[in-house]
């Protein structure tokens, strides 16, 4: 079995936290990955004594992250030894909430909000009607190209939602691409009314509920609605939710994006593993996420490309809710996949530690999709970890746009 043993580690975020640490820091740290998992956590000089990346009959070999993957390994149980050199390493990031499948642009729209235009649900089927006419092979590329661009930001785990076919057979073909990159896929077939459906709109909810659903939920884990004014009502948005439930699928609600509503409330009462933007919220709101197991997640980028005001993460997680965060990128409210740049938002303009933005990012986020082998890095877990070209994680909002990701490894290979 290959090992990797990542030493030297300045700081070191394990999310194995205290409640002074949540995210349980270690100084001085080393970890040992074990084919795909973490097999060891300790510190530098433990994992001297212990011998650890001293191979008996070779020798240990000293790896710097900058100059590339090591030479082969020649022995069955020869360690990589990685020199941190002192720098930051954190569990991959856990995007909880992308729109990833789509085909077509919306630049135009984003310049014009920059001008003062109001960001409205209804460009979503503009998107639509592109990626109704891609085929599947360009929906695929453009999926993986996004896929290479999260991994290279450190990004391990990610959601994916479909939403953009609103067909039966196009809302298939996303979910079914979907699940090629992630087993984190969404059902959004109650993303918008499609046009074709403007007059009739029970009949879409049946559809929905219905044809829809069922060519969806082979390939899904999660079913979402957007549930806001201009998309559906918190009616037609509990009847979607309870069938998705009825076909073995989890919830989670897009709520409260662009003003006060019954989303939040909806996700609660359904018992949804996260309620998604939050950006509108009243007190009730917030004292039913904090006596609930939802997650608030919230989406900074879309306040940074909409120019809505951002949601106070400090009143959330001082009442007690559980936060995490995630980039929601898609074509026209947020059109990023940087998690660092969440981060950097998340600080200057939530009200956010660094170190909770970061324990959003990925231990917030693992909570968001209910996955307890992601997000922390402990003994057994996912060998899912960032280097980072920096001493602490704080340089992840103090150095915002700078790529600070040097080196990523994903089920304990380096991508
Ligand atoms: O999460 N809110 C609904 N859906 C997306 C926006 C999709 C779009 O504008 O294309 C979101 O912001
Ligand atoms: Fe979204």
């Amino acid at each position: 079995m290959k090992a990797t043993l990542i030493t030297n580690i300045g700081e070191l975020t394990t999310n194995v936290g205290t409640p002074d640490d949540p995210c349980g820091t270690r100084r001085d740290a080393a970890v040992l990955i074990e084919g795909e998992r973490i097999a060891w956590v300790g510190t530098s000089a433990e994992a001297r004594a212990l011998g650890l990346g001293r191979d008996p009959d070779f020798g240990a070999e000293e790896v710097r992250p900058d100059v590339g993957n090591p030479p082969r390994t020649r022995h069955e149980e020869h360690v990589e030894v990685v020199d941190a050199e002192g720098r930051a390493v954190i569990p991959g990031f856990v995007d909880s909430h992308t729109h990833l499948v789509f085909a077509g642009d919306r630049a135009d729209e984003f310049e014009a909000r920059m001008k003062g235009a109001p960001y409205a649900a209804g460009g979503i089927r503009r998107t639509v009607a592109a990626t109704r006419e891609a085929s599947d092979d360009a929906l695929r590329r453009r999926l993986r190209s996004f896929v290479a661009e999260l991994h290279a930001q450190g990004t391990t785990t990610f959601e994916v939602k479909t939403g953009y076919g609103l067909t039966v057979a196009d809302e298939e073909r996303l979910a079914r691409l979907a699940a090629e990159v992630t087993p984190e896929v969404t059902f959004l077939g109650a993303h918008v009314v499609p046009p074709e459906y403007a007059d009739r709109r029970d009949d879409y909810v049946d559809l929905v509920c219905g044809a829809m659903l069922s060519a969806c939920a082979p390939h899904s884990r999660w079913v979402d609605v957007f549930c806001e004014t201009g998309a559906f009502t918190p009616e037609e948005s509990r009847r979607v939710l309870a069938a998705g439930v009825a076909h073995g699928l989890e919830p989670r609600v897009h709520g409260n994006q662009l003003g006060t509503g019954e989303g939040v409330r909806l996700a609660v009462a359904m018992g949804a593993a996260s309620v998604d933007h939050c950006t509108y919220l009243d007190d009730a709101d917030v004292a039913a996420l904090a006596s609930s197991r939802t997650v608030a997640t919230l989406l900074p980028g879309v306040e940074f490309s909409t120019r809505q005001p951002y949601p106070d993460a400090r009143r959330l997680i001082d009442a007690g809710v559980t936060v995490a965060i995630a980039s929601d990128c898609n074509p026209g409210s947020s059109f990023t996949s940087s998690m660092p740049l969440m981060i950097a938002l998340a600080v200057r303009e939530m009200g956010m530690a660094p170190a909770e933005a970061v324990w959003a990012a990925t231990a917030g986020g693992a909570r968001a999709l209910r996955r307890d082998d992601v997000g922390v890095i402990a003994p057994g877990l996912r060998a899912d970890l960032v280097l980072l070209e920096a001493p602490t994680r704080t340089h992840l909002a103090y150095r915002p746009g700078v790529p600070l990701v040097a080196r990523v490894w994903k089920d304990g290979a380096p991508l």
